[in-house]
């Protein structure tokens, strides 16, 4: 099936990518000439595992084009994919505009009958809204389906092809029929294609986002309790997790969530309740905890220097940048606001990060300038005479470091981990005061 898919970014550039893998002819179409020139060149413009082999390899058998024209690749099409950003508007509502304006050049170019397959996360009500438009522009036989996406970042190539479930918001048995058609390579192993109707669909993505969102800052909520009382949320996480009506995945507490998803998804979600004069206060109260806990380690940092004169001048290692470990995807990364925290007291911070350094250094500009920030080649190089390391990201690298030599370089063997990848008692002994998320702090045992 020849397919176009309007916006190459994260979800646009996998979608399109892994259709053309399954045999389909794609063209995938962004605005950004510089982003289409370097996909011809072959140069991905995100991280993300495996995605690089799959587009060099359909794209030199010819099943995958890249093109800042959209028309041609929207006429010659039988289902075009809109695949573009909606980014949080002024009041948290998501900002439709580029989806709009996709909208409209299907308008232009449809020329008979197509399907405009919505895969961007739009609040409920937007498919009748973008129909509307397409029928008012003259597209009488454009067909807008819901079909929202469940990638994650940093395992997408994964998740497309093996996803938990396939949602897909239609109006037609005939549009089933074709979604039934793309999806059916990736659901050989009994994944749910769950056919609805198009509002119960885009809501299912913002239910399902917000529910994770609600998990980590609850778990969140709770790590701090336990710090509190000095009970060990680790301990907790495992006894609530046991529960299988509960189950265990998501309940790590940490710095926070943050990717472009979690924040704009739960604010969006509340600002369609807002709208709709039924305010869903628990999610005011998600963000509101998460904002908190990305002030944790700086928090933590704070008070543990104060009795040393504060962290003026103090230099802080940060391993990890991006806002979970496998992707380069900064937007509302916890690491931003730590930085941005510890600089602010003073602090000069040396960063490291397998691969989100660069796209770091596009948003930390005037830090890296000043010279309060500053990138290091290596996880050791970070450490090397720093007052103390703070953990942002868990990277597994960073899982099973070199410990002596680690405190070898540190001034101070304090760590302030956001991501609670030691064990306590063990960095201990090893000589570390170690500093977690809703666990008893662990000073260096009498033998270390
Ligand atoms: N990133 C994720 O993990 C993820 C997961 C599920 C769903 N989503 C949703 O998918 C959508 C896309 O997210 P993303 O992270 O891939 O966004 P992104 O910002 O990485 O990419 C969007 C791309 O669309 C392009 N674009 C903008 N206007 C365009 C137009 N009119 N025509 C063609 N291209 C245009 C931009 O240049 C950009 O390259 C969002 O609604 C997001 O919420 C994202």
């Amino acid at each position: 099936m020849r397919l176009a898919v309007m916006g190459t970014g994260y979800v646009g550039l996998v979608a399109g990518a892994c259709f053309a893998d399954s045999g389909h002819d794609v063209t995938c179409v962004d605005t950004d000439p510089r982003k289409v020139e370097a996909l011809r060149r072959g140069e991905i413009p995100i991280y993300e595992e495996g995605l690089a082999d799959i587009v060099v390899r359909c794209a030199r058998e010819g099943r995958l084009t890249f093109t800042t024209e959209a028309g041609p690749a929207i006429r010659d099409a039988k289902v075009v994919f809109c695949a573009v950003g909606t980014p949080p508007g002024r009041n948290g509502e998501a900002d439709l505009s580029a989806v709009f304006a996709v909208a409209r050049t299907v308008a232009e170019w449809a020329g008979g009958p197509k399907i405009l397959v919505l895969k961007s996360t739009v609040p409920v009500g937007t498919n009748s809204k973008v129909t509307s438009l397409l029928r008012e522009l003259g597209a009488l036989t454009v067909e807008v389906v819901s079909n929202p996406e469940f990638l994650k970042e940093g395992a997408a190539i994964n998740d497309f092809r093996r996803p938990d479930r396939v949602v897909v918001g239609v109006r037609t048995e005939a549009a089933a029929d074709v979604m039934r058609e793309l999806y059916d390579p990736f659901v050989r192993t009994g994944a749910p294609i769950l056919v609805m109707d198009p509002p119960s669909a885009e809501l299912t993505k913002y239910a399902s986002n917000a529910m994770l969102a609600t998990r980590i800052s609850f778990m969140n909520a709770i790590a701090t309790i336990c710090e509190q009382v000095g009970a060990d949320v680790d301990l907790v996480r495992k006894g609530v997790g046991a529960d299988k009506r509960i189950g265990a995945t998501f309940l790590f507490p940490g710095v926070g969530y943050g990717g472009s998803c979690f924040p704009k998804d739960v604010q969006a979600l509340a600002a369609t309740a807002r709208e709709l004069g039924q305010p869903f206060s628990l999610l005011d109260e998600v963000e509101r905890v998460n904002e908190r806990q990305k002030k944790l380690l700086v928090t933590k940092l704070e008070t543990a220097f104060a009795p040393l004169g504060g962290l003026k001048g103090r230099t802080i290692a940060l391993w990890g940048l991006a806002f979970k470990p496998n992707t380069d995807d900064m937007r509302e990364a916890p690491a931003l606001q730590i930085i941005d925290g510890l600089v602010a007291l003073g602090a000069r911070v040396k960063a490291h990060d397998p691969v989100a350094a660069e796209r770091a250094g596009e948003m930390m500009g005037r830090h890296l300038q000043s010279g309060a920030l500053e990138f290091a080649r290596t996880m050791y190089d970070a450490v090397d005479r720093a007052d103390a390391l703070a953990i942002a990201t868990d990277w597994s690298e960073y899982r099973r470091p070199d410990f002596d030599r680690l405190k070898g370089l540190l001034v101070r063997p304090w760590v302030f981990d956001g991501r609670n990848m030691w064990e306590p008692a063990v960095v201990a002994a090893l000589g570390f005061h170690y500093a977690s998320v809703g666990r008893p702090d662990a000073r260096p045992s009498a033998t270390a």
